[in-house]
């Protein structure tokens, strides 16, 4: 074959006689074909870059000039229907599919699977909480929620906090750009709980809370707290007192002593800061509770009348304690855990040792 001489595949005699056999031939090729691969291969053998009309196109530059216009446009009707008749097969071959599908026999939705698919449980913040709001029900007090996005008075100021206190900066709390800000503490609840209300109440408000502190080994910006509070006639410190020793005994065992220390909270007078006998050491004195024999579990304190007030109740005749504690802490002290951020990366290695 001479350099001008278009190159022809073989058994096709210049470019009618290729035109023809193929035009002939598609039909029955694309109706042998049984899969979709085989389709795809057919196809490609007709239409690729190697295809039969690939090679007839080149025969088509042998033809004489005055031709070659009319022989394009039989090209292009060739390849249009060769595409058509592709389409066609392909929705039959998956008419096929789905008809040998549907007259085989029926699945058995009901059996079960083989692989018994794991069970989900509890997160160990879900846990010590499910386990502290127990102890307070069977206490008698009763679930309150509260809202994690607040007004900045049911957080702060309603609740004692001078305008200038530095949690009310900008740099300390979440604010939105709409002057709400995303509760620091679960005492706002306090305030939802009372506002407009008759005591008596004793409820219980465990939730999430947030404070703009950077991660670390004992932080994070987004942790939980739980809440409790009992409003009535005549209530004193020794009932936040027993409470309190009861709670530690329940949570961490019978014997477990308490220790109450003097602080300060702008929502309580006299306010106190609570330590459990250290549950590692007993009180021998270790690394976790430095060498004192005491952790540091909760606040609490006598509602201050200024909250009453600010509530629409009246501190003359109602009085009441309140308490608050993180629990992120009381897991950390109940496993072990060393560092705060297990308990947000969901790491199923951690995890799974809650089962
Ligand atoms: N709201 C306090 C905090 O986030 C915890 C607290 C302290 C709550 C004393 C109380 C309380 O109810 O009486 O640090």
């Amino acid at each position: 074959m001479s350099d001008a001489t278009p190159e022809v595949a073989p058994g096709f005699t210049g470019f009618q006689g290729a035109i023809e056999a193929i035009a002939l031939g598609f039909p029955a090729r694309f109706e042998g074909a049984a899969s979709e691969a085989a389709l795809r291969e057919e196809k490609a053998k007709l239409l690729g870059k190697k295809g039969d009309l690939t090679f007839a196109l080149k025969a088509m530059g042998a033809l004489p000039p005055a031709e070659r216009k009319a022989a394009g446009e039989q090209v292009n009707g060739l390849k249009g229907a060769i595409e058509a008749a592709f389409e066609g097969r392909l929705r039959a071959i998956a008419g096929e599919a789905l008809a040998r599908e549907l007259s085989g026999p029926a699945y058995d939705l009901t059996l079960p699977p083989r692989v018994a698919s794991p069970r989900g449980h509890k997160h160990p913040i879900g846990i010590v909480r499910d386990e502290i709001v127990d102890i307070f029900r069977s206490l008698g007090f009763a679930v309150h929620d509260g809202p994690e996005v607040e007004r900045e008075d049911y957080n702060f100021t309603k609740l004692g906090f001078p305008p200038d206190h530095p949690a009310t900066d900008m740099q300390d709390s979440f604010w939105t750009t709409s002057g709400h800000l995303l509760r620091t503490h679960t005492s706002n609840v306090q305030v939802r709980a009372m506002l407009g209300k008759v005591p008596p109440f004793a409820f219980v408000a465990p939730g999430t809370v947030y404070r703009r502190d950077n991660e670390d080994a004992t932080h994070l910006p987004q942790f939980n707290q739980l809440e409790a509070f009992l409003v009535d006639r005549r209530v004193s410190f020794s009932h936040l007192r027993g409470v309190l020793a009861e709670f530690a005994e329940r949570l961490y065992g019978p014997g477990t002593t308490i220790r109450l220390r003097p602080s300060y909270f702008p929502f309580v007078e006299p306010g106190a800061e609570v330590d459990v006998r250290c549950v590692f050491c007993k009180g021998s004195g270790c690394s976790t509770c430095k060498g004192t024999g005491f952790i540091e579990i909760l606040g609490c304190g006598m509602i201050h009348p200024v909250v009453f007030e600010n509530c629409g109740i009246d501190p003359q005749a109602w009085t009441g304690f309140a308490l608050g504690m993180g629990l992120e802490r009381i897991a950390l002290l109940r496993y072990g855990i060393e560092d705060i951020r297990l308990l947000v990366e969901n790491d199923p290695r951690f995890l799974s040792q809650f089962r």
